[in-house]
């Protein structure tokens, strides 16, 4: 069989990846392991990738959580997730390969024979597969267990092979908070040993942002204050907190979504070309356009709350009403804001952001409005139902980029409308969108933290977000004030029209 034969998609960028990218023989160990995140995400692309063959020859899997469980009810447990939440089918030969190193161990490392045990595991793993002391260490649990997880990791550290660590957001509460972490981390790990997540950067149409700005020679000349009016990026979500209450409720949009995904999404946007494509260098430029934000006045960031409404057609409840919600919350489930990036390229440029839960729908888009044609030669009324030149990313659902462009419509006289030319993912690549946490988890066993946060970065993250916090100490909106399958409060609607534009249409 020919190497092209023998994997089942047939994307080349991703036969390019298996034939490039082989990771070193190592174990990884899942600390979470019977949370959701290791059923929904982490479970299922681990499998993904053992479809693909791109994990390493030899390779093992080492869940650790509370719950008590053996290898073989972890095993069941795992199966049927991956059975429930893979993308792809599910094939019981790539299974029994996946499943035949893995394992349980029921500690939260409180306990000391329970981190005993994971280590004796461990070394006994690196014996019968001779994984050279390679480990990944995922910390997908509470911070709270952080401190005694990482000290314990760290106090033995195999003095073999090489080690990393994921950590999953939200990393800090504050940049205080964040602060600690990263210097309780560094304790023990090197800077390129930490890999913190963003999955929004594992989102292919989240790269193609890169690739669309930094591989076409057209674009980068007017991608800047001169040609381009301002910048819209909208991450809307049509689910509310999903029983999260607990965590929504000290977070609220502003650390769920803003802190993170929306900037990550806006310096992606906003960066200068990087010299090359190594971890370092991306994530110089990002951090410089984070550290370029403008705080925003008080007058230029609005939040939300949603009430009860209709999404997708269903009753659903007020955030107020959500279980484990308190009845007078003040935590915000939308914030809208315009941010500047006070640099050459963008001065004066707006980029208007909003995000929000039980929105009218799933979206999460970046709209690059360009200027006005200069002069239009025509008759006023030909061009009565054009619009600016848009480039808009759809980062899902839909994946794929637009452009707007006003086009003659057919007939006698000169009538100009706006038309879209549409590159979608699924009709160019007649493939199914690898989930981020294939590509996250494949990076980090290949040591490529291109994809991950930096520390500074999010310091720089943290920096804003207090800042804008630390205004809203100051009043109390009559929350709740959109409901619940709407695009927001109206004050997020006015944001834009004060400055004479409104949001995209939908
Ligand atoms: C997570 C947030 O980071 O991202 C969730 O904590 C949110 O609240 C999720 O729902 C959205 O991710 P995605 O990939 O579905 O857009």
């Amino acid at each position: 069989m020919t190497e092209t034969a023998e994997r089942p998609q047939a994307n080349p960028l991703e036969a390019g990846l298996a034939l490039r990218r082989t990771p070193d023989p190592c174990a990884l160990v899942i600390f979470g392991a019977s949370g959701d995140l290791t059923h929904k995400k982490l479970m299922p692309a681990l499998y993904s990738l053992a479809l693909r063959q791109l994990l390493p020859p030899r390779f093992a899997i080492v869940g650790v959580a509370r719950t008590e469980d053996s290898d073989d009810g972890f095993r069941e447990d795992m199966k049927q997730a991956v059975q429930k939440y893979a993308r792809d089918e599910f094939r019981q030969d790539v299974w029994d390969r996946l499943a035949a190193n893995m394992h349980y161990r029921s500690t939260d490392f409180a306990d000391e024979g329970g981190e005993n045990a994971v280590h004796e595991l461990l070394e006994q793993l690196d014996g019968e597969l001779d994984l050279g002391g390679n480990r990944v260490y995922y910390l997908a649990v509470p911070p709270p267990a952080f401190p005694t997880i990482v000290e314990e990791l760290g106090k033995r550290r195999s003095h073999e092979g090489w080690t990393r660590v994921i950590v999953e957001k939200p990393f800090g509460h504050d940049l205080a908070s964040a602060q600690q972490l990263t210097a309780m981390l560094r304790e023990h790990f090197a800077e390129n040993e930490i890999f913190r997540i963003d999955h929004y950067l594992g989102k292919e149409t989240v790269q193609n942002m890169l690739a669309l700005r930094f591989s076409n020679g057209i674009f980068e000349p007017i991608w800047n204050r001169q040609f381009i009016d301002h910048v819209q990026i909208t991450v809307a979500e049509s689910i509310g907190i999903e029983g999260r209450a607990g965590y929504y409720e000290q977070a609220g949009a502003i650390r769920d979504i803003f802190q993170n995904h929306l900037l990550q999404l806006l310096a992606l946007t906003a960066m200068e070309p990087p010299i090359d494509f190594t971890a370092e260098s991306v994530r110089n430029e990002k951090v410089k356009v984070l550290r370029s934000i403008h705080t925003p006045g008080p007058r230029s960031v609005v939040r939300g709350q949603y009430g009860r409404g209709f999404v997708e057609g269903e009753e659903v409840v007020a955030y107020r009403e959500e279980q484990g919600v308190a009845p007078n919350s003040m935590t915000e489930t939308f914030v809208a804001a315009k941010l500047y990036v006070d640099n050459w390229r963008w001065a004066d440029t707006p980029f208007y952001v909003r995000m929000g839960k039980r929105l009218a729908r799933r979206e999460t888009t970046i709209a690059i409005q360009f200027k006005r044609a200069p002069h239009p030669p025509f008759e006023e009324t030909a061009a009565e139902g054009l619009r600016p030149n848009v480039l808009l990313v759809h980062v899902q659902p839909d994946e794929g980029v637009s452009l707007a462009i006003g086009a003659k419509v057919p007939g006698q006289g000169m009538t100009i409308r706006t038309v879209h030319m549409d590159f979608l993912y699924g009709g160019a690549f007649r493939t199914g969108m690898p989930e981020a946490y294939e590509r996250l988890i494949l990076d980090t066993l290949l040591g490529d933290a291109t994809l991950f946060t930096r520390a500074d970065e999010i310091d720089e993250q943290w920096l804003l977000v207090d800042s804008i916090v630390a205004a809203w100490q100051r009043d109390r909106p009559a929350f709740p004030n959109y409901a619940a399958g709407t695009w927001g409060p109206p004050s997020s609607d006015e944001l834009l029209h004060r400055d004479g534009r409104s949001w995209r249409r939908h």
